[in-house]
């Protein structure tokens, strides 16, 4: 197949050297359809149109089929996703303790939208219903981290110390 996402010819089969382990594992079988998508996922960050075409072409099913599957599940993605997971809980606990005013701090900081992802692909945000922490409301997850009590004000610091810390480019090339 064709690629359509611009990988030139010759780049394109190293593009699918990792969806290739996948069907290793898993074999070309329809019914495991929704594993090889997951460790396609886990592999790749998110599900680009080539992966899809590619799992549908060698599992003979339509691509429609395979589009189907995927919009289906919360757990699937078609765009790239950040390194780090936000999740705001905006449930009746936090929402009462200005879980809206902990969002609008965080969009303001990242500059995007709930189900945006920033440029650098440092980070995803999206809210969710009560992550069963209410004690601690107004809370959000980093990744697998809980943070609780926050305030507007407190938000910075805490996403500060998930972004990924890269070395000045003037310094690499001095070395
Ligand atoms: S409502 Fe936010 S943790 Fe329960």
């Amino acid at each position: 197949m064709a690629c359509v996402c611009g990988h030139g010819k010759e780049n394109y089969e190293k593009y699918l050297a990792p969806l290739n382990e996948v069907f290793a594992r898993f074999g070309r079988e329809q019914d495991n359809l929704i594993p090889i998508l997951q460790e396609a996922q886990e592999k790749y960050g998110y599900l680009p149109q080539d992966v899809l075409s590619e799992i549908a072409e060698n599992l003979g099913l339509p691509l429609s089929k395979v589009y189907g599957v995927v919009t289906f599940y919360s757990q699937f993605h078609l765009e790239p996703r950040g390194k780090n997971v936000i999740r705001v809980c905006t449930g009746t606990a936090c929402h009462v303790r200005g879980a809206a005013e902990v969002l609008k701090a965080i969009e303001t900081e990242l500059g995007i939208k709930s189900g945006g992802t920033t440029e650098d692909l440092e980070f995803t945000l999206e809210t969710v219903a009560c992550i069963g922490a209410c004690g601690l409301a107004p809370v959000i997850m980093i990744n697998d981290d809980t943070h609780g009590r926050l305030s507007p004000d407190s938000v910075a610091a805490i996403l500060h110390s998930y972004r990924t810390k890269t070395e000045p480019a003037v310094a690499e090339r001095a070395s």
